[in-house]
């Protein structure tokens, strides 16, 4: 087959005419990764790039881990059974389960199994909806928790919804949004009206009684939001007293990135009766997970739930050694300080770059809100993509995110060194530098 065939007009001629137009590609000029290896990719011309968003928030351990490269292939040669379902006895999901328990908030002691975050929060919902009676689960605006039918009722976010997405048994609380306050107030004064309007949400729009409601613990697709630590306690507090069970979306925060638990939700101490993850929990590998308290667990009891590739044995295998090698790499620590030190390097970068309008996160889930001027924080959506293409001409590949694409997303591999992230903060300086001086820093 002619080379030609693989060059990146070829494919992108290609994915025109095959795929749905729905399908989104990132950079003005879009880049073909063919290799990978810890904290680096590289593209058809072997060009290497420092790796600082993962595939999507997927990359916990590293790109081709040797320890996960030789699980995989040792199972292979040793003829494993390469597939089968969760109606046969195998080890690895057994296995995975045990570990996965063993880290989880105490009390969440039953798991399941899937292919990607959106089924894992499906089965939440489904779940919760058992365990309580009720139907309505409240979301967040801002919040995005899959692409699928039930989960895209729950999505805060225009773009990502379709006007024939019926929205039944859902409803929005208003955001914990604090550098875009909805009540206009300043964190540092505030008195944390985003929890309590959970509550008025609740008896505004509800018949008063819920199934559950959903929160990121930080809003990934929302532009890495991070409520105030207190914000959890209060509500949890008003889910619970209101009947609903709290669902914790941990697809983009879970696996180490972003405290030193493996789940965020035992790092802050929420009182969650469900954890959800994917993404990072594989290393890359296409699987997902819900761990609930067996109280929720028991409600299923007599239904049957069934998913083809959910526990599978090669995905529950990666996602185990991925889950060792975060514990004996301390990973989650070194996320924690690679975390502050890149945290201090952005804040320093906004001190220069006065299109930086906000840093925040957690561990190495960092945004940077891009904004025209800091009074309006009129959002600067295409600064971002210059800056995101900017950054890719000087070897980093970063994300973006947020209701209007103003939102840098920075999530690398758990295992990046100090090096790599200062290299990263001044490639991030350079390239702001260079759209300044380009006259497209707005
Ligand atoms: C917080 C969150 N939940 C759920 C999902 C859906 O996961 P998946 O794309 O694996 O279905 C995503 C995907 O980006 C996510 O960010």
């Amino acid at each position: 087959m002619s080379k030609d065939f693989h060059s990146n007009e070829a494919l992108i001629a290609k994915r025109k005419k095959h795929f749905l137009p729905t399908a989104l590609l990132y950079h003005n000029q879009p880049l073909q990764l063919v290799r990978a290896k810890g904290e680096y990719v590289w593209d058809e011309q072997g060009r290497r790039y420092l790796d600082a968003i993962g595939g999507i928030v997927c990359i916990s351990a590293g790109h081709n881990h040797p320890r996960i490269k030789q699980t995989l292939i040792e199972m292979l040669e040793r003829d494993e059974i390469q597939h089968t379902s969760t109606l046969y006895l195998t080890r690895y999901p057994v296995e995975l389960a045990e570990t996965l328990i063993a880290e989880a908030p105490d009390g969440l002691d039953r798991a399941a199994f899937t292919n990607s975050g959106s089924e894992a929060n499906e089965l939440a919902f489904m779940a919760a909806r058992q365990a309580t009676g009720e139907t309505t689960v409240i979301n967040l605006r801002h919040g995005y928790h899959g692409g699928t039918a039930g989960t895209l009722a729950q999505c805060g976010h225009h773009s990502w919804r379709f006007r024939s997405q019926p929205n039944t048994a859902a409803t929005s609380a208003l955001e914990p949004y604090c550098y875009r306050c909805p009540f206009n107030q300043k964190p540092d004064s505030c008195d944390l009206e985003c929890a309590k309007n959970v509550e008025t949400t609740i008896q505004t729009s509800t018949h008063g009684r819920i199934a559950a409601m959903i929160i990121e613990p930080v809003m990934g697709v929302g532009g890495f939001i991070s409520p105030p630590e207190a914000y959890f306690a209060e509500v949890t507090r008003i889910v619970h007293e209101y009947g609903g069970k709290y669902i914790s979306d941990e697809v983009q925060t879970g696996a180490g990135r972003c405290s030193s638990e493996f789940l965020l939700t035992k790092g802050l101490n929420i009182d969650a009766d469900i954890v959800t993850m994917a993404k990072g929990f594989g290393n890359g590998a296409a699987i997902g997970a819900a761990v609930m308290t067996t109280e929720v667990a028991d409600a299923l009891d007599g239904k049957l739930y069934f998913n083809t590739f959910g526990g599978d044995p090669l995905q529950t295998a990666q996602a185990k050694v991925t889950m060792d090698i975060i514990n004996e790499e301390k990973l989650a620590d070194n996320a924690v300080a690679m975390g502050q030190r890149l945290f201090d390097g952005l804040q320093q970068l906004m001190q220069r770059h006065r299109l930086i309008g906000d840093v925040r996160g957690r561990g190495l889930l960092l945004g940077m809100e891009l904004v025209k001027d800091r009074k309006s924080k009129a959002y600067a959506s295409a600064e971002a993509a210059a800056l995101m293409d900017q950054c890719k001409d000087n070897g980093l590949l970063l994300g973006k995110g947020g209701l209007f694409g103003n939102v840098i997303r920075i999530a690398p591999p758990l295992s990046i060194t100090a090096g790599q992230v200062d290299t990263m903060v001044d490639i991030i300086d350079r390239s702001l530098s260079e759209l300044d001086q380009q006259g497209r820093a707005a």
